[in-house]
């Protein structure tokens, strides 16, 4: 693939999601944002099958007796094939059942900042919150990204997922408010002032756990129950689709679950600063972009009463690019 990024690049937000990967530079006033699937799938080798992938320029690798198409195109090889997508990521982390992990996210951030190496940029990458107790697996999963980013050439360090919405969507604000993401493997939350993270945290109720809850339920694939989710819900509707009242349902679940978690963070909070107005909260994810899911989160919220007043409930500026350009941000105040 022939591109300049490198060279035209002075730094690199990378949002690294169980999803999705984003990755936004600033080539030059104008912020861009390439986006690939965090995502492949298997097929059997043959030489002929590997010739073709060549000449088509689709991404993959070869290895024993398979042929791994990764990035977005997995997901149209996944159709093809009538099989499912697998993910290098789990809840957040890399997948540690899935052997080859580190090597497709190498290989999928290197498509997204071409094949080049990095000449020494900056590169800001989101990580999540711990789970409760599960602090060891974050911190494994971000050394690893670490050791493999600088090995692509690039001097790399991490952010939060929701520290990197506040910097990506706050501005405006002084960088003071709630930023949270909802992905599809976690919901990431964090409370910023003046820039300053307060607290933040992750839930792992999101959108992979919507699509397998009605999965279950409706005896269905996730994956048609994600396309039905993501082409045709919406909020407050009179379900007498079957699928559409589950997903709203476990929507709901989410909301709740989220709400819940933050109203029990503030409460727990030691050195909360002294704040003298309103904050905004806003919401960003893939999981945000059902229609009516910002009116059904603050609904929720205000019935919650946090300790704190909230101004404002909206929804990020383009919500799948927050955490990305949050990371951009980061990587380029500290030149
Ligand atoms: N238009 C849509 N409506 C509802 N959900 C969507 C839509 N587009 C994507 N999603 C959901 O968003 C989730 C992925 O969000 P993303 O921010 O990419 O996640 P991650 O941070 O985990 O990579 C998935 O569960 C996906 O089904
Ligand atoms: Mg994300």
């Amino acid at each position: 693939m022939a591109n300049t990024y490198a060279q035209t690049t002075t730094a690199i937000g990378l949002d690294v999601g169980t999803s999705r990967i984003v990755a936004a530079h600033r080539p030059d006033k104008e912020v861009n944002c390439e986006t690939q699937l965090n995502a492949f799938v298997t097929i059997p080798f043959s030489k002929l099958t590997e010739s073709v992938l060549k000449k088509e320029r689709i991404p993959h690798l070869t290895h024993d007796a398979e042929i791994t198409v990764y990035g977005d195109e997995a997901e149209r090889f996944a159709n093809l094939f009538h099989k499912e997508t697998r993910r290098p990521m789990l809840r957040g982390v890399l997948n540690a059942e899935e052997g080859t992990s580190l090597m497709l996210v190498r290989e999928i951030v290197r498509l997204l900042t071409g094949e080049d190496k990095g000449h020494g940029q900056r590169l800001c990458f989101s990580v999540p919150s711990a789970l409760l107790g599960a602090d060891e697996e974050v911190r494994s999963h971000e050394s690893q990204l670490t050791a493999m980013l600088n090995e692509l050439g690039y001097e790399s360090r991490s952010i939060s997922e929701g520290l990197a919405v506040v910097y990506g969507e706050m501005e405006s604000s002084n960088y003071t408010g709630i930023g949270i993401s909802c992905g599809g493997g976690l919901c990431n939350v964090c409370m910023a002032y003046l820039s300053v993270p307060v607290f933040s945290f992750s839930i792992a109720k999101a959108g992979d756990y919507i699509d397998s809850s009605v999965a279950k339920l409706r005896g269905e694939p996730a994956t048609r129950i994600r396309s039905i989710k993501e082409e045709s819900f919406h909020f407050n509707g009179h379900f007498t689709n079957k699928i559409h009242q589950a997903l709203s349902a476990y929507y709901e679940d989410m909301i709740q679950a989220l709400v819940a978690a933050l109203r029990d963070t503030f409460a727990s909070v030691q050195n909360m600063p002294k704040l003298n107005r309103p904050i905004r909260l806003v919401l960003s994810g893939g999981s945000v972009l059902a229609p009516g899911f910002r009116d059904r989160f603050e609904k929720t919220l205000r019935e919650a009463e946090l300790p704190v007043a909230i101004s404002e409930v909206r929804l990020g500026a383009n919500p799948m690019q927050s955490t990305a350009r949050g990371a951009l941000v980061a990587a380029l105040s500290e030149m």
